[in-house]
């Protein structure tokens, strides 16, 4: 397959699932495919809108991102049903339905979700968007006007509100962002810090300092540089780290304690044993009392090296990962969303028995093409680009051939996913972000949007 033909084809998907609401342009649904098992992929997720909104900015259709930023304001407040409690304000819509004949869209709050799950990532993302809608269009009017400043201070006050913290870390519920089913990902996800960072960043300079925002700017200020260090300290693991984990002193109380979470040597999975080469290193999935999920998340990383809450040397020890365990991380599709999978008994207790979540499938180890954006972008940002282009080529042979997957299964990815959609449009979109932040300098304003 030739690389037109590939972009003729994710242009034919991405442009046939744009949405219309009243005549506009307002969103793209998360896949075009009528034998899907779930009917909620017909509406906009704003996560899955986010590489499909990087390619409308570098085509110069800036309308649709600015009506999407717009629309997202105007459903927070709408009114929803939450059982016995009123829904925080500054959460924002996992998803939204237009329907066809211009009556109202309407929003999920994670109210109607599968599982029931709160979005915690769609403000960040939300925010993360309005930011690369600035840089590309220098309409900065639109981030300064009313709605969206207080939009922004509210998803800014939910996530920076004290409730039961002791670390800089964000506490989350389970299922609260791309995992949006049950995987023991709650507590504090790596890709929630990574997005929570990104968003402490973007709010420094789209929030206008006036005496209403003085405080809650210097809450962000200082919660962004005590994440950071924690993050580049507490959740970061190689050789050297490891062999001192290997050897922690527990039960350490007050003050000077070095093994501060109490983190037991004997949870460290035997898979570990030898598997970060030197030079290699990667920032943990979770991170609690008693807990580190040893598990590699790629998109937490991949943010963490785009967004530099990793340091340059970690960042190159990330990609140095990927080139050293290049079979497990991307095998024969770019790329694996964590690994190892979890299987037996411990799937069991770690999905809730999810058939969905098999070993070696969807969030339990399955392949994401969506993920490609990510890769290629950490790539660029540490000089990469031979990685990013193997990526790049391996895409472009067989996303369009298989029509488009949402997810692949196997160990390698070799599998089409059992229940994955078709012609899934972010898998498109992210197809069309590598290709151009990789080949084509005019794309260097999405770049630079993205990365802090
Ligand atoms: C699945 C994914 C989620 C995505 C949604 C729509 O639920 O886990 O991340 O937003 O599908 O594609």
């Amino acid at each position: 397959m030739t690389i037109d033909d590939a972009l003729a084809s994710a242009y034919q998907v991405l442009d046939s699932a744009v949405l219309k609401h009243k005549g506009r342009p307002v969103g793209t649904a998360a896949a075009l495919d009528d034998t899907v098992e779930s009917s909620n992929y017909e509406e906009c997720f704003v996560r899955d809108f986010v590489p499909s909104a990087f390619v409308f900015l570098m085509d110069g259709k800036t309308d649709i991102v600015r009506n999407f930023l717009q629309l997202v304001v105007e459903l927070c407040s709408q009114q929803s049903v939450m059982a016995g409690h009123s829904r925080a304000l500054g959460l924002m819509p996992a998803s939204f339905r237009v329907p066809r004949h211009g009556a109202k869209a309407t929003a999920d709050f994670g109210d109607r979700a599968i599982g029931r799950v709160a979005p915690v990532d769609s403000a960040m993302w939300w925010m993360l968007l309005l930011r690369s809608y600035v840089v590309t269009t220098g309409d900065l009017d639109l981030a300064h006007r009313p709605g969206m400043q207080k939009t922004m201070h509210l998803a800014l006050e939910l996530c920076l509100r004290e409730s039961f913290e002791t670390s800089p870390a964000m506490l989350v519920p389970d299922a609260s962002f791309m995992i949006d089913r049950r995987m023991e990902v709650y507590g504090h996800p790596l890709e929630i810090q990574s997005l929570f960072y990104g968003m402490l960043h973007t709010a420094q300079e789209l929030l206008v300092p006036t005496a209403d925002n003085e405080e809650l700017l210097s809450n962000v200020k200082s919660r962004l540089q005590t994440l950071r260090s924690y993050v580049r300290m507490f959740y970061w693991l190689d050789q050297y780290r490891l062999n001192e984990i290997h050897r922690f002193r527990s039960e350490e109380s007050g003050v000077d304690a070095i093994n501060l979470l109490n983190i037991y040597p004997e949870s460290i999975p035997v898979w570990l044993d030898g598997w970060v080469p030197v030079n290699s290193g990667y920032f943990v999935g979770n991170l609690g009392p008693g807990r580190m999920d040893f598990r590699y998340f790629a998109f937490g990383n991949l943010l963490a090296v785009l967004f530099g809450l990793a340091t340059d040397e970690q960042s190159q020890q990330i990609m140095n990962l990927y080139e050293e365990r290049w079979d497990d991380l991307v095998g024969a599709t770019p790329v694996i969303i964590c690994y190892p999978a979890t299987s037996r008994e411990k799937w069991a207790y770690t999905t809730g028995s999810d058939p969905k979540n098999l070993p070696w499938s969807y969030h339990n180890g399955g392949h994401w093409p969506c993920l490609l954006w990510a890769f290629v972008g950490a790539a660029i940002r540490t000089g990469r680009h031979s990685l990013a282009k193997r990526t790049l080529d391996m895409a472009i042979e067989k996303f369009p051939r298989d029509n488009w997957p949402e997810y692949y299964d196997g160990c390698k990815g070799t599998l089409i996913g059992r229940r994955a959609n078709l012609k899934q449009t972010w898998s498109a979109s992210a197809l069309i972000v590598a290709y151009r932040l990789l080949e084509d300098p005019d794309s260097l304003p999405i770049f630079e949007s993205i990365n802090f």
